[in-house]
């Protein structure tokens, strides 16, 4: 089978899901193309229970569409997943489901090679433009730890992790101190487990409030100066949590979101069980020796569970061989700001900007537009 198209978009996550509505509204013809039964598999099958949006709502909406009213400030993940099928059927988003794309090669024009997962086999695709919409969480990533292989009890990426039922009263081990990893341990501590976290690296803490009150303070004052109110609120309101094993980095975390993607941890209430040591914090792991956890500080525990919350690494260059742009360490595809959405040969890339929901917005509504013009300027 052999199909040509205008646009393909790969992925149907909110980045494809926007791009595409972005360009049905201009009449524009394109494909989507989507390995999972469902659009938005990253909401729908690989996260938590309890997750909510952590930025407020008027940051996450998608082209051309509010959120309804009376939606929480803090939109829960069932309500963002309606908001997101709504948004597909107002918009004529029809993504062809069960095509993983397995390979992208560039001769005059784009031929994707698409696996039907259904019918067990390949697709070929031929376009002008290609949208990259796979995610920058494309898999979970757990890292190399020393003995990691003779850990006895079970091991689980965060994205499998649903909720904390199975682990009544077991310890626990969840690795990473970001914003899963904290609520992660919050919510085993909720459902009766004994949850660690290890913290390797410094973060900032700050809560739902501090961000909001930021993140309008920019609009009005340069980043360094709302860095450094934020981290004072924040100092009034946790203290010094080194005692905890909890360091704040040199850096403010507006800095750091905008340098290095890394994002400030907000806090769901985790803090508080810290505090009480109902939640206890550990330096990097050294190495596990069956059930026994060795951390770098010397000490020595044993878990039954461990949990990663260590991250994602992003899949684009596994498939797209000749890339119109160069790909980092992480998988991710290094393209500069303000063009970061767009690499050569007609290729753009959706959502790879290290901003959420926020930056998809933008990067769907520039590469919709760019390639609206492309098409006219081909037109004369
Ligand atoms: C736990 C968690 C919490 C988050 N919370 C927030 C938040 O509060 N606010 C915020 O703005 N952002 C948040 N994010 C970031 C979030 O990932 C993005 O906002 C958003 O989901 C990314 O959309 P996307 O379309 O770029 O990628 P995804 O949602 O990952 O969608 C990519 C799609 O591409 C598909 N795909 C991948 N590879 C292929 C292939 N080879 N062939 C075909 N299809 C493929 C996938 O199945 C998936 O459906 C969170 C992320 C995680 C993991
Ligand atoms: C926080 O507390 C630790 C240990 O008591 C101390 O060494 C450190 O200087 C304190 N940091 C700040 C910023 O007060």
């Amino acid at each position: 089978m052999k199909q040509d198209t205008l646009v393909l978009i790969v992925g149907a996550g909110p980045a494809g899901l926007a791009t595409s509505a972005c360009l049905n509204l201009e009449s524009i013809p394109n494909i989507v193309l989507e390995k999972e039964d469902c659009c938005a598999s990253l909401w729908k099958k690989r996260a938590y229970d309890r997750l909510k949006l952590h930025l407020a709502k008027e940051y996450c909406e998608l082209p051309n569409m509010p959120f309804p009213p009376g939606t929480p400030t803090f939109v829960p993940k069932h309500d963002f997943i309606q908001y997101l099928d709504d948004y597909i059927s107002h918009y004529n988003v029809a993504p062809l489901h069960h095509r993983r794309v397995e390979s992208a090669s560039f001769d005059g024009k784009w031929t994707v090679v698409a696996k039907n997962m259904l019918l067990d086999r390949s697709e070929e695709y031929v376009t002008t433009f290609l949208v990259v919409a796979t995610g920058e969480n494309g898999e979970g990533f757990v890292p190399w730890i020393r003995g990691l292989d003779s850990f006895s009890g079970d091991v689980m990426h965060s994205s499998d992790y649903r909720n904390g039922k199975k682990y009544v009263d077991r310890n626990v081990l969840v690795v990473g101190s970001g914003n899963s990893g904290m609520e992660l341990a919050l919510d085993l501590w909720n459902w009766g487990a004994h949850a660690s976290i290890v913290a390797r690296s410094p973060v900032h803490i700050l809560s739902e409030k501090m961000v909001q009150v930021g993140m309008v303070l920019l609009k009005y004052v340069p980043l360094n100066v709302v860095d450094n109110i934020v981290v004072m609120l924040s100092k009034l309101k946790y203290g010094n949590l080194s005692n905890y094993g909890i360091q704040r980095p040199d850096k403010g975390p507006f800095y750091l979101k905008m340098a290095t993607g890394r994002s400030p941890v907000i806090d769901v209430g985790t803090v508080e069980k810290i505090r009480s040591r109902d939640i206890m914090v550990f330096p990097s792991i050294e190495r596990v020796d069956g059930n026994h956890v060795h951390f770098a500080d010397g000490s020595t525990k044993t878990f039954e569970s461990m949990v990663f919350a260590t991250g994602y690494k992003c899949t684009v260059s596994k498939w797209l061989k000749d890339g119109g742009a160069k790909f980092g360490e992480n998988g991710m595809p290094e393209l500069r700001s303000p063009h970061h959405w767009k690499g050569r040969k007609g290729i753009y890339f959706a959502g790879f900007s290290r901003s959420g929901v926020f930056g998809i917005s933008k990067d769907a509504k520039a590469i919709a537009n760019d390639i609206n013009n492309a098409l006219l300027n081909m037109k004369i």
